[in-house]
Order: C-alpha cells, then structure tokens, then sequence
C-alpha cells in the first residue's frame, strides 16, 4: 500500500487522544504578562463594563420609581413621567454605546495578543532543529498554530468578557434585589447552591460532549488536509469512493457529537430557564402576598421580577464559558510547551566571526560519528577532507548516508564524536546565519514557495536586484521556461511551485543558489530530474559556476560527476573508494561496477527498448 495511504490510516487514529488536563495558573501566569502591556485598554475596558451594566440595571429601577411614584401615587405628574422616560432611553443608549465601545476595546487588544503570539509562535518554530522536525508531525504544528491560537483568541472575546461582564451583572443584580427587599433577595441567594449543583451535574457531560466534538472536528479538517495533498495518489490507485467512504464515517461521527453537544446544552438551558421560572413563580407568590399585605410596594415587585430573569442569563453564561476556558488552558501551555522547546542546535558561547570574503572553502569532516536521535550509527569514525575549491562527487547506494553527510556540513545535525571543520573552524563554532551564507544546498526535491519567480529565486530578499536574478535564470537556462509563461519573471507560482515539473523547479532552485553565490556548494542529486539535454546545460553552467569554489555533487546519475576532480564512493556511512575517474575504472571495483552497469543500461535502453518492458 502506499506510503501516504497508510499515512491516512494511523493519522485517523491519532486524534482520539485524550485532552490533557488543564493547568490553570500556568495558563493565567503566561497570559497576564501578554495583558501587562495592554493595562491601559483593559482597565478602560473595565470602565465601559461598569458604565454599561449600570445602564441596563438601572432601567428596572426606573420603572419601579414611575409605578411606585408616579402611577401608583395617582398624582398624573405627566412632567416627572415623562423626564422617567427620557432618562430610560438615555440609559438604553448609554448601555449600547458603553456594550459597544467594550467589545471594541476587547477585541483591540485581544486580537493582537494572540496575533503577537502566532507571529512569536512561528519565529520560534521556524529556528528548531531539523530532529525537532523529525519527531513532530506538521499537522500537529499546524493546530498549534491555527486552532490552539483561536482558542486563546475566545478566551479574550469570549472567556474574560462573561467573567468580567456576567460576573459583575450577577454581583450588581444581588445587590440591587437585597436593596429593593432583603428577605426576597435572601429567598434568591438560596438558589446559587441549586444552580451550583445542576452546573456540576451537566459540567462534565457537557465537557466531554464539547471535547468530543471539537477532535472529531479536527480529525475531518486532518483528514481533507491530507487527501488534498495526496489527491494524485487517490486518483491514480482509484480510493475515490474508498476514501470517501473514510470520510462519510468521520462526518456522520462529527455530525452525531455536534448533535449530542448541542442536546447536552439545549437540555442544560431549559433546566436554567425551569428554576427561573419556579423561582419567579415563586417571588410572584409570596411578593404578591407581601404586596397585597402592603408591606412591599408593587414596583419593587415588578423590579425583582426583572432583576430575577436577567439574573440567569450571566449565570448560564458563564456555565457555559467553562468549556471554552478549558480548552484555552489547554491550548495556551501546549503552545508555551512549543516555545519553551530549546533548539538542539545552537550558536555556540564562542563564536568565531567568518569573514564571508575570505573564506576559502576547506571542508573537513574528522573523524565523524553520528545517529539519528538514538537511532544505529549512519557514521563510525568517517574521515574525509576536501581543498578548497576542489570539485567532489559523492556516489553511493541509497540510504548509504551521501545527504546525511551534507546535512552535518550545513549543521542541521551534530556529530556526536569527531568534527565538522570549515576553513579549521569547527562549525559548531561559526554563527549559524555565517554558516547559511558560506553553505548553499540545492535540495533533491527543491521547494518553491507561492510567490513570483523573481522572489522565489532571490528567496524574498530584496537587496537582491531583478537583474541579477534574470542573469542566473539565463546562466542555467531557465529563462526559455519563464519566457513561456504568462506574466515572465512576475508569473505567480501556486504553493510548492505545482505548476512546474520536477526539473523546472530544479532549474529554478539552480538560478536560486547561483544568486546566493555561497562558498561551499552542494548539489545533492540536484539534476535528478533534469533530461539529457538540460543536465549538459547545468553542467557547463556549474563548471562555470564551480571555479574557485568548492563543489560537492551528489548523482546516481554518474555522468554528473564524471569530470570531478575526486569521487567519493560511499557505502553504509563508509568511503569505501576515492580517487578520479579514470583511477576508479582502473581499480575494478564498486565504482567500476556502478559504471559499467550505467553505461549497459544507457545501451540497453537505446538498443532494445521492448526487453525493458514489465511483463
Ligand atoms: N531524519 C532522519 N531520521 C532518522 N533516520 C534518517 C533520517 N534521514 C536519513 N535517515 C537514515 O539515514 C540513512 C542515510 O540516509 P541518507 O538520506 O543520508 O541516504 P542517501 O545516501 O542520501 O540516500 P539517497 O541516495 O536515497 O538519497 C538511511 O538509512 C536513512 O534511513
Ligand atoms: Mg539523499
């Protein structure tokens, strides 16, 4: 079966794990000190929520002053009623600009928390280590990036204002019923343990239902993720309704814990909306006894009424605000697990500054011994030195550890035994942004970012001019290609540069390292994919290209490296043979082997094609 097909089968499985449990002071701590900055806009907008729910509350107690003093006084005091009214609207329009003036002041400074922290978020992970990369799968570094942001984006729309806006309604509410009547305000108050209870009672079901649905949300995004960027793959081996299938099921589990989440919730607002209505069922009761024995007045029934109904609303608010405020707890210390990651490879205390212009070049690899995390040794004590400016081809088997190599060379890895040397230097010790610039690699599989042909050459750097760029695609012969498309140099490439074959990206990523000009340039099976005719090309061009720089090619393809001045044979992370061309076919050996075997398949290919056919 194919890779990326089983690739599907246990990524379908990893989305059941369990939440971890949240760990709220951490949570806080961490994002209190993003708020820190932002003292002046939440304080203001703690100011506009006082104001608005001063505005809202106030009007019951308008209504109760015109019943008690004016209607119920029966005095037709037109004036004071109408001054009542007035005020009212005032109050209304108050609350909506107050409402209004919040939301924006909240979204401000929320809004750009959480755009500092993805924006901090993806800086940090673009600085780890490549066995950082290799132990983390991109989806989950997507999710921290998208959904475990947005999760810390409700906590500020979200999470703060009903803590902050429902918390201080449900304070004021109770000081305004015991103030209007404290024996009903204490009847009242007796009610927060019953709420309390039914919000233990559904908490948990309404978390796990809420959980629930969110991984069954993200197993779908994962799984549409990934037959977008095996859509080929499904095609070509015919898993259309195979896989749709997969996804029929994946959505009908969606779909049924979207319906049980939202049964959970609808069941747990009516339960609230029953003991309201017990309870107003109740205050009409025993406050009608109290008003008909005179002993409170009507509007101030009228008043706790109302005070009782808007009551629930924060309460049931903040229930529900519970979930959202877990899975931003969550949320917030894995991302902060991210950032606290440390990148194994690092700049060393002591640096040594390489002067870019004098570097000449020498490479040394002594004496390396290297894994892969506790991986088997790919190297036991590899010994190799290359001049400057020399010209080397390294051929091997694959898996014998040729792209290995060139990776301790551009320190995505270090050794574990032995060093890396440039110019005596051990790279350890040369800043990393030094290392990148006297280092340049062009890649078995080239990347290309969206982006025009003129960036994605001079790799968005705009100190490099668009002369230069069209002089290196020109030198590597790519400029035939651009000038057959449709806006030249502008042309917009779509991610991963689709829309152009596996060669023409290469000769794209050719221009891209020849306007770099690095030091030491390393081509690892770079014209892999490239015909006969264009690899000539891009030979003259790196004969050109390679003079007074040191060169390292990796091919299987041996007619690439056949002019080098030294061939490194590599096998099992060990040189096996080295020597010029000439000198390996007159040795016999592995080299002479892997010639001869080239050369019969070149013949074998142009002589009788049909004995190449699979039965
Ligand atoms: N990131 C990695 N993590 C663990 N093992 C790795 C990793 N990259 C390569 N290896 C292993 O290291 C060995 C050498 O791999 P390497 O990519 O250097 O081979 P190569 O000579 O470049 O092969 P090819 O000709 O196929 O490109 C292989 O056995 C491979 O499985
Ligand atoms: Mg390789």
């Amino acid at each position: 079966m194919p890779q990326a097909i089983n690739n599907w089968q246990t990524d379908q499985n990893s989305g059941q794990g369990k939440q971890p449990k949240p760990q709220y002071r951490s949570a806080f701590r961490i994002l209190s000190s993003y708020i820190t900055p932002h003292r002046k806009t939440f304080s203001l907008v703690a100011i506009c929520t006082v104001i608005a729910i001063a505005s809202e509350l106030f009007q019951p107690f308008l209504v109760k002053i015109a019943i008690d003093d004016n209607l119920m006084a029966g005095n037709n005091d037109f004036s004071s009623l109408l001054v009542i009214c007035a005020i009212y609207l005032g109050l209304s329009l108050s609350g909506l600009l107050f409402t209004y003036l919040q939301n924006n002041l909240l979204q401000d400074a929320g809004q750009s928390i959480v755009a500092k922290i993805r924006k901090q978020l993806f800086q940090h992970i673009t600085k780890l280590s490549m066995s950082y990369f290799d132990k983390t799968s991109s989806g989950s570094l997507i999710t921290h990036v998208s959904s475990d942001t947005e999760a810390v984006n409700q906590f500020f729309n979200q999470v703060l204002l009903t803590l902050l806006r429902d918390g201080l309604t449900l304070v004021s509410i109770l000081v305004m019923m015991f103030y209007l009547d404290a024996t009903l305000g204490l009847y009242c108050l007796l009610l927060l343990p019953i709420i309390a209870l039914i919000a233990i009672a559904f908490r948990s079901f309404m978390r796990t239902t809420y959980q629930m649905a969110r991984t069954r949300l993200s197993r779908l995004v994962a799984f549409v993720a990934e037959n977008l960027s095996g859509m080929s793959l499904i095609q070509v081996f015919h898993q259309q309704k195979a896989q749709a299938e997969l996804y029929k099921e994946r959505n009908e589990d969606y779909f049924k814990a979207n319906v049980r989440e939202i049964r959970t919730q609808v069941l747990f607002n009516r339960t609230f909306d029953l003991l309201g209505n017990l309870t107003i069922a109740f205050v009409v009761w025993t406050g009608g006894k109290a008003v008909l024995g005179t002993t409170i007045e009507f509007g101030v029934l009228y008043a706790f009424i109302t005070y009782i109904r808007q009551f629930f609303q924060p309460i049931n608010a903040i229930t529900q605000q519970w979930n959202t405020l877990q899975s931003a707890t969550v949320a917030v210390n894995r991302i902060w697990g991210v950032l606290d990651i440390e990148p194994e490879i690092q700049d060393s205390a002591k640096t040594v500054k390489v002067d870019y212009e004098s570097v000449q070049g020498r490479v040394d690899f002594n004496k390396i011994s290297f894994s892969y995390g506790n991986g088997s040794p790919i190297f036991r004590g590899l010994d190799l030195h290359i001049r400057p400016g020399e010209m080397v081809g390294i051929v091997g088997t694959t898996g014998a550890g040729k792209s290995s190599l060139m990776s301790l060379l551009c320190r995505f890895y270090d050794v574990q035994e032995g060093s890396v040397n440039i110019d005596g230097n051990d790279v350890r010790n040369i800043p990393q942004a030094d290392l990148h610039r006297i280092v340049g690699l062009v890649q078995q599989e080239p990347y290309l970012y969206a982006g025009s042909i003129i960036d994605n050459v001079r790799m968005f750097d705009e100190s490099i001019s668009r002369e230069d760029v069209i002089q290196a695609c020109e030198f590597v012969g790519a400029d035939q290609l651009v000038s057959r498309m449709a806006d030249g140099y502008d042309t917009k490439l779509s991610e991963r540069g689709s829309g152009l074959s596996a060669g023409e990206r290469q000769l794209l990523s050719f221009a891209r390292i020849i306007v770099f000009r690095p030091k030491i340039l390393i081509l690892d099976e770079a014209t892999a994919n490239l015909d006969s005719q264009t690899e000539q090309l891009i030979q003259r061009a790196l004969q050109v290209v390679s003079k007074g720089r040191t060169t390292i090619v990796i091919a299987h393809r041996l007619s690439t490296i056949m002019q080098a001045d030294r061939i490194i044979v590599l096998s099992h992370g060990t040189i096996v043979e080295s020597g010029t061309h000439a000198e390996l076919i007159e040795l016999q050996g592995v080299y002479e082997e892997l010639y001869r075997h080239s050369q019969g398949e070149a013949a074998a290919s142009i002589e009788a094609p049909e004995a190449q056919t699979i039965p």
